[in-house]
């Protein structure tokens, strides 16, 4: 659906959308007493509970709950339980929603820019990643897409993804010829191309059964969205790569969030600044724990690769580099890649 009103042009779709939000809220709040109103900030995700999102996400909900009773009540909706990302990314633009963390590559036919996190074995670990996010540079990415109806509060992390297969893949030729799962992302599709892969762009929630059933099969993500999702079940080799990294835009609806009263709006920042700090340091720790309870299972295998293994997949992926060094930009690539120790 978001593709096809994109395709209708996309200008005139945000804009429509803004337009929508901006009448919903004139005639939502006109004729009650901001004081006594009771703000609701519905906020679908699509990953399980336990994840670094679906943690930070309920503590959110708590946390705000708890500071503002009676006036915000926050509906948490994890597991693609009342949709997809692409839908929320259309359902927040048109105010049907208030709050999304969808992942930063799901963003990329909005702006090129945010395609510089998708870059393979661009970053060497999160500290890294929480640098380059918490620079100057990293900071304006936050209201890049504030005239398409994304106000971006903070970037939430997941952590460092890995390939799962049905065979181990020990150089990027073993790939040769697998279908993987992708998410929306050119740089991502790129990445499979390089290898030799062929790429398959497909929502989350779908991603178990297109393993289950052969519709696809090989896919990366981190280890805490492997194990909750259970995708280990039907991917006997994970491969420790490290190669690239998955993190959310937390963001809403810029005309929702300037319309909530001051003491509402300033205290749920507060209190995001607080939980992105908690689930922010909390990311790595429960990816490895859900790495441990992976190595430990009798239904799939965890490969690690020597450093010349790992420089051969860097060496195969390093043209996707050049492909989009033009449309991201230099200088936010070497920001990005400074951030590395
Ligand atoms: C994916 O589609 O693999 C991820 O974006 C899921 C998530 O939100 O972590």
């Amino acid at each position: 659906m978001l593709n096809i009103c994109l395709d209708l042009g996309r200008s005139r779709f945000w804009l429509l959308g803004l337009m929508l939000v901006g009448l919903l809220v004139s005639c939502g709040g006109g004729s009650e007493d901001p004081s006594q109103q009771l703000y609701v900030i519905k906020f679908p995700h699509v990953t399980a509970p336990g994840t670094p999102k679906g943690q930070t996400a309920e503590r959110f909900e708590d946390l705000a709950e708890a500071r503002f009773p009676g006036r915000v009540d926050v509906e948490v909706y994890p597991s693609s339980q009342l949709m997809n990302d692409d839908d929320s990314l259309e359902a927040l633009a048109f105010g049907e929603i208030q709050m999304i963390a969808v992942s930063l590559s799901k963003f990329d036919r909005l702006t090129e820019k945010f395609q510089v996190f998708d870059l393979p074995f661009l970053f060497s670990d999160l500290e890294s990643v929480e640098r380059f996010q918490s620079s100057p540079t990293g900071k304006t990415l936050l209201t890049e897409l504030v005239d398409n109806g994304f106000l971006g509060l903070a970037f939430w992390h997941n952590g460092m993804k890995q390939f799962g297969a049905p065979r181990a893949l020990r150089t990027p030729e073993d790939a040769n010829g697998l279908k993987f799962r992708i998410m929306e992302s050119d740089v991502i599709q790129a990445q499979v191309q390089a290898i030799g892969g062929s790429p398959q762009k497909m929502a989350f929630g779908e991603v178990y059964q297109a393993l289950q059933t052969g519709a696809v099969d090989a896919q990366e993500n981190t280890w805490s969205n492997i194990y909750s999702s259970k995708f280990y079940e039907v991917q006997p080799y994970l491969m420790e790569t490290n190669h690239g990294y998955l993190g959310y835009l937390l963001a809403v609806n810029p005309t929702f969030w300037s319309s909530l009263p001051d003491d509402i709006r300033d205290g749920l920042e507060e209190i995001i600044t607080e939980v992105t700090e908690w689930g922010n340091a909390r990311s790595a720790a429960i990816n490895e724990e859900d790495r441990s309870k992976l190595g430990s299972s009798d239904r799939t295998n965890i490969v690690t690769l020597s450093d010349q293994e790992l420089m051969g997949w860097q060496d195969a992926m390093r043209p996707v580099w050049e492909q989009f060094s033009g449309d991201i930009g230099l200088q936010l690539i070497e920001a990005a890649r400074s951030s590395n120790p």
